[in-house]
């Protein structure tokens, strides 16, 4: 298996490298620029359902899908079969292409509520999550767990079973144990067992940065891949991995054109928020984008006193002309 067109449910998508959920990243304006680069289908940051149940006006804004946004999966966290599918009807009339359930986060504050990856040691719970959400909708669902809590656990094949059973069209499956949080090595062998016993597409994520690393998981028999922190930064990632796997010789991006993307990025931000606010909320991320690029530890440090757009352009735009020089 490698880079082709996929189906998720009745959705064809043009390829099988995905943007996975980020919260505080993957908002519209990342989104686009994530399409643009090619990703075959983006994810939203993850909403509430019960936010969503008591009416909150941000998670409704954050449900909002832009007309230039699709293929788009929209996520929802949550504990409740009924309010989430709730959840899923708000977020299929907001625009979203497929609906995707969050059963991965290892955020503490999201397990104490019962949700997030809380739902991997409730399989049956999960499992009528699945059911009631499908029932509420007409368009594609999909869920998102971990390999296992620790080190050692595998729960993915259990997982996997109840979800494509419960009518799941497609799973990612996060390599990494929830223990592990975003960090340390991904268990190949785990994802290839899960992926074997579903007929569903398995789609891998986990530590993916380069071509090679799309191609093991690939070879693991993930029908696909999803790239969470490289595309942060890199947008362009998807179009340059496909590229490399169909046998093509990709340029790597460098760090001016990095800093050149943050600039459109916190445009298109600036256009959603305001010329301040859109500057103030990229601090979320700038940590992500600026990592490994030289200077990139001070640059981040001025990032966090620029006040409005033009500020930060002046900055970014005085590394990118002294990038040149050396
Ligand atoms: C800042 C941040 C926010 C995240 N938010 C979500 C989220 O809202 N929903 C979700 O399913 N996963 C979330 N994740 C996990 C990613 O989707 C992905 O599974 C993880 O980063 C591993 O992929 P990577 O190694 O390619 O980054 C988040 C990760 C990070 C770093």
């Amino acid at each position: 298996m490698t880079v082709r067109k996929i189906k998720i449910g009745g959705l064809e998508l043009k390829n099988n490298v995905f943007l996975s959920p980020m919260a505080g990243i993957t908002n519209s304006a990342f989104r686009s620029l994530c399409l643009e680069g090619g990703a075959g289908l983006v994810a939203g940051e993850m909403v509430s359902a019960e936010s969503l149940k008591y009416l909150s006006k941000k998670s409704f804004k954050m449900l909002k899908v832009s007309p230039g946004e699709h293929p788009i999966a929209v996520q929802i966290f949550g504990a409740d079969p009924e309010t989430m599918a709730a959840a899923a009807a708000h977020a299929q009339a907001a625009g979203a292409d497929i609906i995707d359930i969050n059963a991965s986060c290892p955020v503490k504050k999201i397990l104490r509520s019962g949700c997030g990856a809380m739902l991997m040691k409730k399989p049956l719970l999960l499992g009528n999550i699945i059911i009631a959400v499908k029932k509420s909708v007409k368009i594609p669902v999909t869920v998102k767990f971990r390999v296992g809590f620790t080190e050692k656990e595998n729960l993915s094949d259990l997982l996997a079973k109840t979800a494509e059973e419960s009518g799941a069209d497609a799973i990612t499956v996060h390599g990494r144990p929830v223990s592990r949080m975003h960090n340390g090595e991904v268990n190949l062998d785990f994802l290839n067992k899960a992926a074997s016993i579903v007929k569903v597409p398995l789609i891998g994520n986990g530590g993916v940065t380069s071509a090679a690393q799309a191609r093991e998981m690939f070879e693991a028999g993930c029908a696909g891949v999803s790239i969470g922190r490289a595309a942060v930064s890199n947008p362009r990632i998807f179009s340059e991995i496909i590229s490399e796997l169909d046998g093509n010789i990709s340029e790597h991006t460098g760090d001016c054109d990095k800093v050149k993307t943050l600039i459109r990025f916190l445009v298109l931000n600036s256009e959603l928020y305001g010329e301040v606010y859109g500057v103030i909320r990229a601090r979320k991320l700038i940590g992500y984008w600026l990592k490994g690029l030289r200077g990139g530890a001070e640059l981040r440090k001025r990032f966090m006193e620029m006040k409005n757009l033009n500020e930060a352009k002046a900055l970014l735009l005085q590394y990118i002309e002294k990038d040149k020089r050396l």
